[in-house]
C-alpha cells in the first residue's frame, strides 16, 4: 500500500503511513492565480493499493483535490483507491430544509463514490441520514475518536460532568460518559442560522465544582459552545473543557471560546493548534483491514 498525502494533511498522512507500515508519497498541488488547481502524483503507484489522505477542509477546494488525485491514480494504474477523509464535509446538509434546497450530503457521497473504491472517515455527522451505507455506493468505513477522547479525559481529568449541546451529540457523549464513568446531560438546540441558535437548559444541572466537558463532533462558528459555556458559567463549575473531533474554528471561534475561559481540545482530523488527540493510529489500523 502507498499513502498519498495532500496539502495541509501531509503530517497526518505521513503518520498514518508510518503506523500502517506503508510507503508514502506526496502529491504536488499547484495553485493558479485564477484559483484553479493542478495535481501531480510523482511516484509510481501502478498496481498498488493507494490510500489518499485528505480531509474535506476547506470543503470545496479539497473536494476538487480529491477528485483530481483519485482519477489520476486510477489512470496511473492504481489497483484500489481508498479515500481517507478524516473530516467529511457537507454531512450536515442532510435534508432539504426548505423547498428547492440541494441535499448536499447525498450529492457529495454520490460524487466521491464515482472516483474511489473505499471511504474511511472519522465521526461523520450522521443525523437524519443514519448510515454512510445509505448514501455511499462504495464500502464506507466509519471510525470514531470517542475512545481517544475518553482516554484523554481519563488521563487528565477527575470529577467530570459531560454535556452534549444537542441531540446529535448524544451518539458520542453517551459513549464517552460510559467509558469515563461520568454523568452526562444532553441539551436541546434550535438553530435559526449559522450564528443564531437557541439552547434549552435543564433546571437542575448539577455542575457546581465539576470539571465540565462539552463534547461535540464539530466546532465551526463556535456559537453552539459559546451559548453552552455562558450558561454553564453561571452555575459555578470548576473548569470547562470543549472537546471536538473536527476543529474547523470558522473566523474567531476558537479565540472567543478561549476568551470566555474554556479550554479547547480537538483531534487532528483538521490540524490546528488545539489538536492534542491524534487519530492516525486508528486510521492506520483500519487501513490494514481494508
Ligand atoms: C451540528 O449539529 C454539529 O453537531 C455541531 O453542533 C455544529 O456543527 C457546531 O456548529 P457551530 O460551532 O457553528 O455552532
Amino acid at each position: 500500500m502507498i499513502v498519498v498525502g495532500l496539502d495541509k494533511d501531509l503530517r497526518l498522512a505521513k503518520s498514518i503511513a508510518q503506523k500502517a507500515k506503508a510507503a508514502f508519497s506526496k502529491a504536488v498541488v499547484t495553485r493558479f492565480p485564477d484559483s484553479e488547481i493542478k495535481v501531480c502524483i510523482p511516484d509510481n503507484i501502478s498496481k498498488k493499493k493507494v490510500a489518499i489522505v485528505k480531509s474535506l477542509f476547506p470543503a470545496n477546494d479539497s473536494i476538487m483535490e480529491v477528485l483530481f488525485t483519485a482519477k489520476t491514480c486510477r489512470e496511473l494504474g492504481a489497483k484500489k483507491i481508498i479515500l481517507v477523509c478524516p473530516y467529511l464535509a457537507y454531512m450536515r446538509q442532510d435534508i432539504a430544509f426548505h423547498k428547492g434546497e440541494a441535499v448536499s450530503a447525498k450529492i457529495m457521497a454520490d460524487l466521491l463514490s464515482r472516483y474511489v473504491d473505499v471511504l474511511v472517515t472519522v465521526d461523520p455527522h450522521l443525523h437524519r441520514i443514519k448510515s454512510l451505507g445509505s448514501i455511499f455506493k462504495i464500502k464506507a468505513v466509519k471510525l470514531s475518536a470517542v475512545g481517544l477522547i475518553a482516554g484523554f479525559i481519563k488521563k487528565n481529568l477527575r470529577n467530570v460532568m459531560i454535556i452534549g449541546p444537542d441531540i446529535e451529540s448524544k451518539q458520542w457523549d453517551r459513549k464517552v460518559a460510559k467509558l469515563t464513568h461520568s454523568a452526562y446531560i444532553i441539551l436541546k438546540k434550535h438553530r435559526k442560522s449559522s450564528y443564531n441558535i437557541n439552547l434549552t437548559f435543564s433546571r437542575n444541572m448539577d455542575v457546581a465544582s465539576k470539571n465540565i466537558v462539552i463534547i461535540d463532533d464539530i466546532i465551526s462558528t463556535g456559537r453552539t459552545l459559546l451559548k453552552t459555556i455562558k450558561h454553564l458559567k453561571t452555575q459555578g463549575p470548576k473548569s470547562i473543557y470543549c472537546f471536538c473531533t473536527h476543529g474547523i474554528f470558522a473566523s474567531d471561534a476558537a479565540q472567543k471560546i478561549r476568551k470566555i475561559g474554556a479550554r479547547i481540545i480537538s483531534t487532528n482530523t483538521i490540524q490546528n493548534k488545539y489538536s492534542f488527540i491524534d487519530v492516525s493510529g486508528i486510521i492506520a489500523e483500519a487501513l490494514k483491514k481494508v
